[in-house]
């Protein structure tokens, strides 16, 4: 079968299409599924079309395919310009699945569990700055959250003068390519010129030339301090290949702030969405507040994550609003069939896990925020993918999980939270994801604990 093309575009046409794809992704998805259904291409006048899936059968067919029938082939460019080129985002091959193989283990079972405290913690201490009656920024919080957590993780540091000094530093990289106009600079070569420090492109580049100057001094001091902490800097300083080398400090330092990157901007988000979801549907906030009643011990953290309609929640707000709306581009290495279309070397097969959400046959009435279909029914993983699945499949989804369980029981414990206003609430672009605006506000209108 030929595939979906649509009528050839003039280079105007394709550029407007181009625009709406980077500043308004997901109605420029629904459109085009809305025309063509489950399979269409964009990209429609270039040699190497982008080839979009939403159907179970296709995603389970690109998440198991053979490994050289996909390869990323640069098509994660874009996450280039914040992590170096050794990043796991950015490898294929061999290399890549030795990085998975030895970055995977932290971030399971009793090593993911040891952060729990540190996790309470931290929540902790930043809402007790919450002030009644005052309304702040939640995604704002949730970032300091999430950032603070995933900076012990890594470096196993948590307070200090350089601990500060990354904190910050991190937050500015990432805050200078966040806006939806300000994301714009990722995706256009021709705008990324460095015209000095007052220039947004030229700021982000020294901002990012500060950050990494910084973690590579951090691991100069951990390998000098010869240290044998339980974090993640010291699992790389470990590490050997087959042949018995260590990884250089380049390697590692490329690992690192993949790790700082992908670990929380992502959980910022969905925490805040989370937030969002619970104020919005009052029947959602009483099931959830009558569930965490039901535990003797506000911080026993393993019965906290098994709460099933704590569960459900964390699920729903990952399937309304996936964070990255499709899995990493997987680039035609050897022609393959999928459903009935040929796809040749060269073309990049997208999965979207927005439109897969969104399908009416496998959640009914998907515009509507219903944990209670995560209680009702199993979905596949290629169903329900808010992590991506196959070779590449996010290797921090079990931490984020946890994470957010924690976060949501401690503030949900201690305080009653409202959003500002109650109108509903769309995504916007944030850099490479999809996020709640960041002028979202809350308010706290009860402690019920100091
Ligand atoms: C709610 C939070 C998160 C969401 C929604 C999310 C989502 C994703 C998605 C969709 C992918 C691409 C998978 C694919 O193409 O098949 C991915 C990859 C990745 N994620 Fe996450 N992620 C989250 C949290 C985290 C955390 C906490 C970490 C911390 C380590 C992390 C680290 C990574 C890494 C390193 C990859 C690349 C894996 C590879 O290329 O092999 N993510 N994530």
């Amino acid at each position: 079968m030929t595939l979906p093309n649509g009528p050839a575009l003039s280079p105007l046409q394709q550029r407007i299409r181009t625009w709406k794809f980077i500043l308004s992704p997901l109605s420029a998805i629904e459109e085009r599924y809305s025309e063509y259904g489950d399979v269409f291409r964009t990209n429609t006048n270039s040699l190497f079309p982008f080839i979009y899936f939403c159907n179970p059968k296709a995603i389970q067919q690109i998440f198991t395919a053979d490994p050289d029938i996909f390869g990323l082939g640069g098509s994660n460019g874009v996450l280039g310009h914040f992590v170096g080129e050794n990043s796991l985002l950015l490898l294929d091959g061999d290399r890549h699945r030795q990085q998975r193989k030895l970055l995977m283990p932290p971030f399971h079972g009793d090593r993911m569990r040891s952060y729990g405290d540190l996790i309470y913690k931290i929540t902790s201490d930043v809402i007790s700055q919450w002030e009644i009656d005052k309304p702040f920024p939640i995604r704002k919080s949730t970032q300091e959250i999430s950032l603070k957590v995933i900076l012990g993780a890594v470096f196993g540091l948590n307070q200090g003068e350089r601990y500060e000094k990354l904190r910050l530093l991190m937050s500015d990289v990432l805050d200078s390519m966040s806006s939806p106009l300000s994301s714009i600079f990722l995706f256009f070569r021709f705008l990324q010129k460095d015209w000095g420090s007052w220039s947004p492109w030229g700021r982000f580049l020294r901002k990012k030339q500060e950050l990494h100057e910084l973690t590579l001094a951090e691991i100069a001091t951990a390998k000098k301090e010869g240290n044998h902490r339980d974090d993640i800097l010291s699992l790389l300083l470990e590490a050997r290949d087959e042949t018995g080398n260590p990884m250089s400090d380049e390697e590692i330092k490329d690992e690192l702030l993949t790790m700082l990157m992908a670990g929380h901007e992502t959980t910022a988000s969905a925490l805040a969405w989370a937030l969002y979801w619970i104020d919005k549907i009052p029947s959602v906030r009483e099931k959830l507040r009558a569930e965490l009643a039901t535990l003797p011990n506000n911080s026993d953290k393993v019965a906290i994550t098994k709460l099933p309609y704590l569960n459900a929640v964390c699920q729903e707000t990952l399937r309304i609003y996936p964070i990255v709306t499709n899995a990493f581009p997987r680039v035609v290495q050897k022609p393959i069939e999928i459903m009935g279309y040929q796809l040749e070397p060269g073309m990049v097969a997208i999965v979207s896990i927005y439109l897969t959400h969104h399908r009416e046959d496998i959640y009914p009435e998907p515009k509507q925020f219903k944990p209670e279909r995560f209680l009702e029914r199993q979905f596949s993983p290629y169903e329900y993918l808010p992590f991506g699945g196959g070779s590449r499949r996010c290797i921090g989804s079990a931490f984020a999980l946890f994470e957010m369980k924690l976060v949501l029981a401690t503030i949900l414990s201690q305080y009653e939270l409202k959003l500002v206003s109650n109108r509903l609430i769309k995504p916007v672009r944030r850099g490479v994801t999809m996020a709640p605006p960041g002028n979202m506000r809350m308010v706290v209108k009860q402690k019920f604990r100091e």
